[in-house]
Parts: C-alpha cells; sequence; structure tokens
C-alpha cells in the first residue's frame, strides 16, 4: 500500500464515531457491575441481540454496505470490490456478551470491521476485492454452550444443526430460539453457509494484561491456544439433612467436592500457564435441609500444547469416576478445539499497517477463544489486539480507552485494504 493510501485512512478512520456506536450499543442490554462499571447483558439470539444487530444494519445499509443473514444467523456487511467475483476479504468479531459482560468483547471487532470499511471508503480507496464484515453468532456460549456455534458451523467443522438440543437455563432450545430469530430477520437476503474468503482478520480487546503493562499500541496475534469444555453429571439420592445417615448418604454436592479437588491436583501446573475453570455449579433440589441428588459443573480447560491439552482432557473424566463416592456419573464433552498459529500472510500484514501507522506492537498469543480459531482451516487468518485496561474482561469493569480503539481500527483498515489488493 502506498504511503499516501496510508495516511489517508488514518485520517478517515473516526475515533468519536466509532466510540459513539459503541456506546449506542453498550445501552442494548445494559447493566451495572458490582462496583458500579456499566457492563452488558446482551445474549445471543434474543430481542436484545436483534436491536443492537438492527442498529448495526442501519449504519451500513447508510453507507452503502449489502447486508445477509445465512441459516445459523450469522450477519454479514458486503464491501462491493472493483472485482466482485474476487474472494473477498472477511473481518468481524460477535455482538453476544456474557451475562456479566462488558461494552468491548466481541462488539468493538464488529463495529472496528465497519469503520475500516467506512474510511476506507470516505478516502476514496475503492478495493480489488470485496470486503465483508461479519457478526458470528453465539461466540460467547453464555446462553448456549458452547460458544463459537456461528463461526464452527460456517467452516463446517460441526453440521449447523449439531447444537440443536442444547437447551439455556429455562429450556429453551438453540433451535428454538434460532428458529423465532429468523422469522425476526425473515425480511433480510438469505446467503448460503459458508465460503471461502481471501483472508479474515479479527480485530479485539486484548482480554488480558501484556499490551498495556509493555505500553504498546497493537497486538499482532500469533495464534490460539486449545480449549475444551465439559459438562459433568453426578447423580445422588435425595434424603433427609436432619435424619439420613452420613455414611448411607449419596450426596451429589459431597462428590462435587471430591471431584473437583482431584480435578484441581491433576490440573496443577507449576508454570501457570494452564486455565482450569469451574464455572458454573447446578444443584438439585437446592435446598438447605436436602442432601442434592443433582449437580451438574461445568469445566472450562485450556492449554497452549495440544499434549497437555489431550492427555489432562482425556484424564478428565477417570479423574472425576474414581474420585466420586456414590454418585453415578456423565461426564460429556462439549467443546473441543485444537491450538491454532495464525498465518504470516495476515500478522505480515497487521504488522506492517503498524510500522506504517507508527503504532507500537507486540506478537502474543491468544488465551481467550475467538471465532478467528475457526477460520484457520479455511483460509489465512489472524487476529489484531488492542490493550484492555489491567486485562479485565468478561466484566463490566472491562475498557479499552476510545484512542486505543481508534488505533486498532485504523491498523484494520490498513490491513484490510492491503490485503483487499493482493
Ligand atoms: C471467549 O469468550 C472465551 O471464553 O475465551
Ligand atoms: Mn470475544
Ligand atoms: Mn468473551
Amino acid at each position: 500500500m502506498s504511503a499516501s493510501t496510508a495516511s489517508n485512512l488514518i485520517a478517515t478512520v473516526d475515533e468519536a464515531r466509532q466510540w459513539d456506536r459503541l456506546m449506542q450499543l453498550a445501552r442494548i442490554g445494559a447493566i451495572t457491575g458490582a462496583d458500579g462499571s456499566p457492563g452488558v447483558n446482551r445474549a445471543c439470539l434474543t430481542p436484545l441481540d436483534r436491536e443492537a444487530r438492527r442498529l448495526l444494519i442501519g449504519w451500513a445499509e447508510a453507507i452503502g454496505l449489502t447486508v445477509t443473514v445465512d441459516e445459523i444467523g450469522n450477519l454479514f456487511l458486503r464491501h462491493e470490490g472493483t472485482e466482485p467475483d474476487a474472494a473477498p476479504v472477511l473481518t468481524g468479531s460477535h455482538m453476544d456478551t456474557q451475562p456479566n459482560g462488558g461494552r468491548f468483547d466481541g462488539i468493538w471487532g464488529v463495529v472496528a470491521g465497519l469503520e475500516a470499511v467506512q474510511a476506507i471508503r470516505e478516502a476514496g480507496i475503492a478495493t480489488r476485492r470485496p470486503i465483508e464484515v461479519v457478526a458470528w453468532t453465539n461466540e460467547e456460549g453464555g446462553r448456549f454452550a458452547p460458544g463459537c456455534m456461528g463461526s464452527m458451523a460456517w467452516a463446517r467443522f460441526k453440521p449447523a444443526n449439531a447444537w440443536d438440543d442444547v437447551a439455556d437455563p429455562q429450556g429453551i432450545t438453540f433451535r428454538q430460539a434460532l428458529d423465532e430469530h429468523r422469522r425476526e430477520e425473515a425480511d433480510l437476503a438469505l446467503r448460503p453457509l459458508g465460503g471461502r474468503p481471501f483472508a479474515y482478520v479479527e480485530a479485539h480487546i486484548e482480554q488480558g494484561p501484556q499490551l498495556e503493562a509493555e505500553g504498546r499500541d497493537i497486538g499482532v496475534v500469533t495464534g490460539i491456544q486449545g480449549s475444551r469444555w465439559f459438562l459433568v453429571e453426578l447423580r445422588g439420592e435425595t434424603a433427609h439433612a436432619g435424619t439420613a445417615p452420613v455414611s448411607l448418604r449419596r450426596d451429589a454436592v459431597q462428590d462435587t467436592i471430591r471431584a473437583v479437588t482431584a480435578l484441581n491436583a491433576l490440573m496443577t501446573d507449576p508454570t501457570d500457564v494452564l486455565r482450569f475453570t469451574v464455572g458454573r455449579i447446578e444443584v438439585l433440589p437446592n435446598t438447605s435441609n436436602t442432601v442434592a441428588d443433582l449437580v451438574r459443573f461445568t469445566i472450562d480447560f485450556r492449554h497452549p500444547d495440544k499434549d497437555v491439552l489431550l492427555a489432562n482432557g482425556d484424564a478428565i473424566e477417570p479423574t472425576v469416576r474414581t474420585a466420586v463416592k456414590g454418585c453415578e456419573v456423565t461426564v460429556t464433552e462439549r467443546f473441543h478445539a485444537l491450538p491454532v498459529e495464525f498465518d504470516a500472510l495476515v500478522m505480515d500484514a497487521v504488522q506492517g499497517a503498524a510500522d506504517a501507522a507508527g503504532l507500537s506492537s507486540l506478537s502474543l498469543p491468544s488465551g481467550a477463544f475467538h471465532d478467528a480459531q475457526f477460520l484457520v482451516p479455511v483460509c489465512p487468518t489472524g487476529m489484531i489486539f488492542v490493550p484492555c485496561r489491567k486485562g479485565v474482561s468478561h466484566n463490566p469493569a472491562e475498557h479499552s480507552e476510545p484512542g486505543q480503539l481508534a488505533a486498532g481500527a485504523r491498523v484494520l483498515a490498513a490491513t484490510l485494504a492491503d490485503l483487499a489488493e493482493r
């Protein structure tokens, strides 16, 4: 890309416009965190999700982008290229949030994609390849587990009906929610599921502390560690808390404590690289004076080394079975994503864009999973990170400064303009 194209893009990315859009979207599902921070709870395939999508669609149509959706609800905003049949450059992220989420995780990558495309158009750049901005369905997995359903289905990692029976805490299945969602968006043009983009670039807040600690503007992401999710179900027997002898009980809570203690031992890592989380525990019947007969708990296990991911992940079920005393055990794996490495084509383009904009950068891997993970087998893929305060994320206190986000959008715009010429 010429120096003048790069400097035009720096000028046309509008920091205030991008921030204003993010703040408008943050009102849809706004919550207040325990410390008073302004967060968001906008679960996928809800009326709030659709309200946010309509706002985004309005901005996209106002600048002449074409809007389409696919059968799993992924939303695409297309900027046409001078060669419409050329494979597009794809960018984007997700618009759903965690139940106690922040204002930037996911949504910034979508808004930055729109900002970048708008900046390219306003700089008078006619790209050879089309550029498409995507909002993937259900990245977070907060309402329907696991996350990344939209990108997994799009990339043919799983069939689109793989999660039909997954229910949310209210008992609504993913299929029911998706069918309703598609009825509400029936006015939007349908496109086939899947595709073969020239490249995919996802912009995201770092969700970790490294960029801030090292005072860098931009993260050139090198890859994503692997993740495995499990649902463990322990079935015992209800009994009277005052009368049933402890020795005769099949207590699902006590067995949960035994299982989690054994799992903590399995997952102990002196290097502190391994990530092991029991994030949700459901107890039935959940009363003080009844021994619980059912506990369901989730496991989120991550590691950058495939061998550790496979060995420790495979050891989860035997570890639970050995640890429990009286309960029947069911362990279901719900997500299995191996570590991925990003492509030099995209990493070099991001690095070049950061350098050309005079921004400092750092190459780093991602501890969080992202839709980008599932694009890796489909096309050259990479990500751009910007710093977030103290690395806090999945929390209403999640925060990045308008200027940090504008820097990220400038790097994204230059990267997209560069890739769209190749
Ligand atoms: C994504 O939200 C993750 O949990 O990494
Ligand atoms: Mn995210
Ligand atoms: Mn997230």
